[in-house]
């Protein structure tokens, strides 16, 4: 079993919402979609590929090589299908591993139970074949498989990353309820940012949504900042290979020299954060930090977007005073921002009502359990007849069911 060569089905997983965004980047990969659910996006690939999308994929969380589908009745079944799998071709019988499960059948009642199972049919074989077996525990420090398990369906992939893919490494300090690396990606690349006009990013908090507009403008990949994937551990992994996509990314870095993100926060120590995470992620010199109240915020006059990811109330901030917030990112949006499209990412969707303007589009996401919506504004400059769109993107359609409106809904 060549797994580095062949090819096999690759489930690539990420939080809800983002299917969408992991699909169009697998595209650009040059990757064919098979599939798409709430949480995830099937491919096809070789280990290889696999390589390369954990070096790559900014919104997903894991890259997932199956090894084998079956129909799985109980237990047995289980341990009988997972045993014919080569693994003494794929974990090497002095190494490590680790089982993960996601289960969901009437004969399991613990899914440490079906995890047990897995492990046992891998140790077992190897044993048998080599006389000697790998080492197992609960720390994805090694090789990782995979057991999908729902009703009749059974699937066993290799995890090829191991750790999340959705940190993206340069976080040095996550500050106050800070956006996870892969959702702020997924934000910006369902916006309309051209990867070029000015991004402006106040209540930055740590940084993260300016960072990733860096990061996607300048073509540097989440790969150049991790060296530890759960891939080095299969058998067969070319160390050399690996090192050449790496330096890959490095080349595909385009510096843009007149490339403007602004960054405010009203905290100082958030800034201060958010310049320390910039220059983990190497992307300082293109974003312009200023410690400020959001309505202070310096607005380009080439319009651009503009990036808001307000508290909302679930784990800090307080109701009453959020609403007068809301209300007044709204107003700032509408006299200091026009030209630009306004984007208000919140879990409050009452909160949201308070911006006062109607939302064009409102992008479904999902963070720490919570459905949130990206509120997307087109923001007029001028009268609403003479407003030209000055940010291209066609990538991303408008729904239908929203009207173009300006007038306030509330407040
Ligand atoms: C939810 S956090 C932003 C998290 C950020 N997206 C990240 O990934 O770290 C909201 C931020 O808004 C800031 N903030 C609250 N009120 C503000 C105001 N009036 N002006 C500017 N910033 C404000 C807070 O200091 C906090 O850092």
């Amino acid at each position: 079993m060549e797994v580095f060569q062949e090819k096999s089905r690759v489930v690539v997983t990420c939080n809800r919402g983002l299917a969408p965004c992991v699909a169009k980047e697998l595209q650009e990969l040059g990757h064919d979609i098979t599939g798409q659910f709430n949480t995830g996006v099937e491919t096809t690939g070789t280990m290889s590929d696999c390589v390369r999308m954990n070096l790559r994929l900014r919104c997903a969380s894991q890259v997932m090589y199956s090894l084998r589908q079956f129909t799985c009745r109980d237990p047995e079944e289980l341990y009988r299908n997972v045993r014919e799998i080569p693994w003494e071709l794929l974990i090497d019988s002095e190494g490590y591993f680790t089982v993960n499960c996601n289960v969901s059948h009437e004969t399991i009642r613990s899914t440490m139970f079906a995890s047990v199972k897995v492990k046992d049919a891998i140790v077992d074989r190897i044993r048998a074949i080599k006389g000697h077996r790998p080492d197992s525990g609960s720390e994805p420090i090694g090789t990782v498989v995979y057991l999908y398990w729902r009703g009749p369906e059974a699937e066993v992939f290799l995890d090829t990353s191991g750790e999340t893919l959705a940190k993206h490494g340069y976080r040095r300090i996550p500050g106050k309820a800070p956006m996870v690396e892969a959702l702020a990606a997924g934000v910006i690349l369902s916006s309309r940012w051209d990867h070029k006009s000015p991004v402006v990013n106040p209540m930055c908090g740590s940084g993260t949504l300016a960072i990733e507009a860096a990061l996607i403008a300048t073509k540097r990949y989440p790969g150049m900042l991790r060296s530890e994937f759960a891939f080095q551990h299969v058998l067969g992994y070319d160390a050399t290979a690996f090192l050449e996509q790496r330096k890959q990314l490095q080349d595909c870095i385009e510096e843009v020299e007149d490339l403007k993100i602004i960054a405010s926060d009203i905290d100082n120590y958030a800034v201060r954060n958010a310049r320390t995470n910039a220059q983990a992620a190497g992307v300082t010199k293109y974003i312009e930090f200023s410690n400020c109240d959001f309505r202070d915020t310096t607005i380009p006059s080439t319009p651009g977007i503009l990036l808001f990811n307000p508290e909302y109330g679930e784990r800090l901030g307080d109701q009453t005073e959020l609403v007068e917030t809301y209300a007044e990112i709204g107003t700032f949006m509408k006299h200091k921002c026009g030209g630009y499209w306004g984007y208000v990412f919140t879990g409050n969707m009452e909160l949201g009502k308070r911006i006062g303007l109607k939302p064009k589009r409102k992008i479904e996401f999902v963070t720490a359990q919570l459905e949130c919506r990206l509120l997307e504004f087109e923001l007029y400059a001028g009268s609403k007849k003479t407003h030209t769109k000055v940010v291209e993107d066609a990538s991303t359609e408008p729904s239908t069911d929203v009207a173009i409106e300006t007038e306030p809904e509330v407040g």
